[in-house]
């Protein structure tokens, strides 16, 4: 019977067959141990040469690292391993031989891998991250639906930039000139009139000059935008939500934190409700702390990011930032109009900030106003006026980065092992 690494504890004492890659082989005289992988997950498997044909022991001893077999054996318990079984082999089927896979069981260097992606992608490292980038998907659909929202896919080509004009890729659309979407909060927000409760996920673009850990050119973002809801109502959303998905990482992607080495306790700290700071108390925090090259009206860098989240033991929301410093469409706070409000909500352990969303402007003139400081004049806006002139009501939303969020959960240092072929700065290949 054909089955998966996955599912061979269903298969205890019982012969399967499996489709398989070699990813690694260790063997003596009279015994090969392969580690085999299928897609699924990892499992050794071991040839006895006492319990197999002649031709069979020597196709396995001779196995060049990431062919491609069909393996059959019985499945075992072995208590030493982390999925719990291996297999004892009774044949072998080679499908593909795979001769001088560059990447070996030595160290390579991170660029080398970086021209590998399409084969480092095979890797356990890399495999957990993205069973790790799976599960957030998926919880992520799971937690809105629930929750009532609908799921709306705003478009990728646009003619106008949601979050200014600098970080915009151009592209030509016949006769117009057009850009690859930032953002699709714009459009969110007319979906929300539609449909009350919507989310979005998909790819967004900037072209930004940034080679950090937490940039990427290319990513993806999930973004609700409700309306009939204030700003500290949209928090405890975005509190909930992250809460959701960490809970969901813990209690299904077991093994693959395991393979990561992911502290878990970091992991069970993230429960609802996160700390809330404003931007005024988090700028006095930083003097405290001997920052004296930032002052009220700067916007903060990694480093104060890191401070700020080092003083508190969860995720903490930095709220109410300086209008200057922030997007045109976000809402003043009422009687202190220099700032808005919103929030970014900043990981611990120095992953920076997870998620930008605000409470937006409701109010034609103001909106108006602000057109003109930022210089919205062309045609490509007209529509996002409407949305204020025909039944505004109150509305929030936000933007959660997945890529960010991929490395928090998993631990990993930089954002290009959270994407399968990450856009960076000086990288579009493979
Ligand atoms: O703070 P940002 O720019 O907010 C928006 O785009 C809003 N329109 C979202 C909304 O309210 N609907 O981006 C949101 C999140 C950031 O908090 C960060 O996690 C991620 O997107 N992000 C990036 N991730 C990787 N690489 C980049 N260059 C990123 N820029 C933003
Ligand atoms: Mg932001």
């Amino acid at each position: 019977m054909k089955t998966t690494i996955s599912n061979v504890k269903k298969h205890e004492n019982e012969t399967v067959t499996i489709g398989a890659w070699l990813e690694n082989k260790r063997s003596s005289g009279k015994i090969a141990f392969l580690q085999l992988r299928d897609g699924t997950g990892f499992m050794q498997a071991v040839v006895a040469k006492n319990d197999v044909d002649e031709e069979i022991f020597q196709l396995a001893k001779n196995l060049h690292q990431e062919s491609s077999i069909y393996i059959t054996g019985k499945i075992v318990e072995d208590k030493r391993s982390p999925l719990g079984f291996e297999m004892q082999v009774t044949g072998l089927e080679l499908i593909h031989e795979a001769i001088d896979y560059p990447i070996t069981p030595k160290e390579h260097g991170t660029e080398f891998l970086m021209d590998h992606r399409h084969l480092w992608l095979r890797s356990r490292r890399q495999h957990a991250v993205m069973k790790i980038r799976n599960e957030i998907i998926r919880s992520t659909y799971q937690f809105f639906n629930q929750q009532g929202f609908v799921k709306i896919d705003p478009p990728i080509l646009t003619a106008s930039s949601a979050e200014g004009t600098t970080e915009l890729f151009h592209t030509q659309y016949f006769d117009e000139e057009a850009y690859l979407s930032q953002s699709g909060q714009l459009y969110m927000e007319a979906a929300a009139m539609a449909f009350g409760k919507v989310f979005s996920f998909g790819p967004t673009f900037r072209a930004e000059k940034s080679k950090t850990r937490r940039h990427l050119i290319e990513f993806w973002m999930i973004e609700p935008e409700m309306a009939f809801v204030d700003h500290e109502e949209s928090l405890q959303i975005q509190e909930n939500y992250v809460s959701y998905i960490a809970k969901s990482v813990l209690e299904n992607c077991q093994l693959e934190l395991a393979t990561l080495e992911r502290d878990t306790s970091k992991l069970e700290q993230i429960q609802a409700p996160f700390p809330r700071i404003s931007y005024d108390d988090a700028i006095t925090l930083l003097k405290e702390k001997g920052f004296t090259d930032i002052d009220w009206g700067d916007d903060f860098g990694a480093p104060h990011e890191t401070a700020i989240a080092e003083h508190f033991d969860k995720p903490v929301f930095i709220t109410n930032y300086p209008a200057e410093i922030k997007a045109f469409y976000m809402k003043p706070v009422p009687g202190r109009e220099e700032v808005v409000l919103c929030a970014d909500l900043i990981a611990p352990e120095g992953y920076g900030e997870i998620i930008g969303g605000s409470q937006r402007i409701d109010d034609l003139e103001l909106m108006k106003e602000r057109y003109e400081e930022h210089g919205l004049t062309g045609d490509a806006y007209k529509w996002y006026l409407d949305l204020q002139k025909y039944g505004n009501v109150p509305h929030s939303g936000f933007g959660l980065g997945l890529e960010r969020t991929v490395a928090w959960l998993s631990g990993v240092d930089h954002v290009r092992e959270t994407i399968p072929f990450p856009r960076l700065l000086n990288r579009l290949y493979p």
